[in-house]
């Protein structure tokens, strides 16, 4: 897979992608990530990026022709399967996105800044409109490192047997048990006693009814559909 984010702070988002799960995909070429500073494709010696909303208003908006200049290179380079706005106003992100989204082969993140990208840019060249939850970050940058490390974790041989995707809160509709290691017992809190039997269809059956319960209590709009 590969991801191509656009951005006017390449700086801010860097260092999800030399770290942890996301740096050792990156090693092992099962996706490669690139920045592209908006700021490059800037108009006139300010290379200017933004300018003042018609209809007056306050804040700036980013304007189509930088941004049609970046995507049209890149897409001169090779084809898109999705180019994705990280925005407020977009489809809450949830696991079924991170799913869709992992299989692609070519993406595109645009970041928004300030008000947002005049509704051009939307109209013309966005396929998806993302959203990390109903709160406003002052850019697009930290919900597109979420989603990327939503999507790349779930891409096959990013993550070993161990800490298999499968078994993911959210994978097959509900939030994961609870789980235990060692020790079997700390300060008089015990790890129920299932989990030592050794009977691993009963241990399967245990773990079932603690996502329900668990799902049930917590996101009951889980079980809704
Ligand atoms: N840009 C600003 N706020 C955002 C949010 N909540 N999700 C995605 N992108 C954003």
């Amino acid at each position: 897979m590969r991801i191509d984010i656009i951005t006017v702070l390449p700086e801010l988002l860097k260092s999800p992608f030399e770290a942890s799960i996301l740096k050792r995909a990156i090693d092992a070429n099962l996706v490669s990530v690139h920045f592209h500073n908006l700021r490059d494709f800037g108009i006139g010696n300010y290379k200017s990026i933004d300018d003042t909303q018609f209809g007056g208003g306050a804040g700036m908006v980013m304007m189509i022709e930088p941004i049609d200049t970046c995507i049209s290179k890149l897409q001169s380079e090779r084809t898109y399967d999705e180019i994705i706005y990280m925005t407020p106003d977009g489809e809450h992100l949830n696991q079924g996105i991170a799913n869709h989204v992992s299989l692609k082969k070519n993406i595109i993140i645009l970041c928004g800044h300030y008000k947002g990208v005049d509704q051009r840019v939307r109209d013309k060249f966005i396929t998806r409109e993302i959203s990390i939850g109903d709160y406003v970050l002052s850019g697009g940058e930290l919900g597109a490192a979420v989603l990327c490390d939503a999507i790349i974790r779930l891409i096959p041989g990013v993550l070993g047997n161990e800490t298999s995707a499968l078994t993911d809160s959210f994978q097959d509709g509900l939030l994961a048990p609870p789980i235990y290691t060692k020790p079997r017992e700390y300060d008089g809190l015990k790890v129920p006693e299932v989990l030592f039997s050794g009977n691993f269809p009963e241990i399967e059956k245990w773990r079932e009814e603690q996502a329900y319960l668990r799902t049930k209590e917590r996101r009951p709009d889980l079980l809704d559909d």
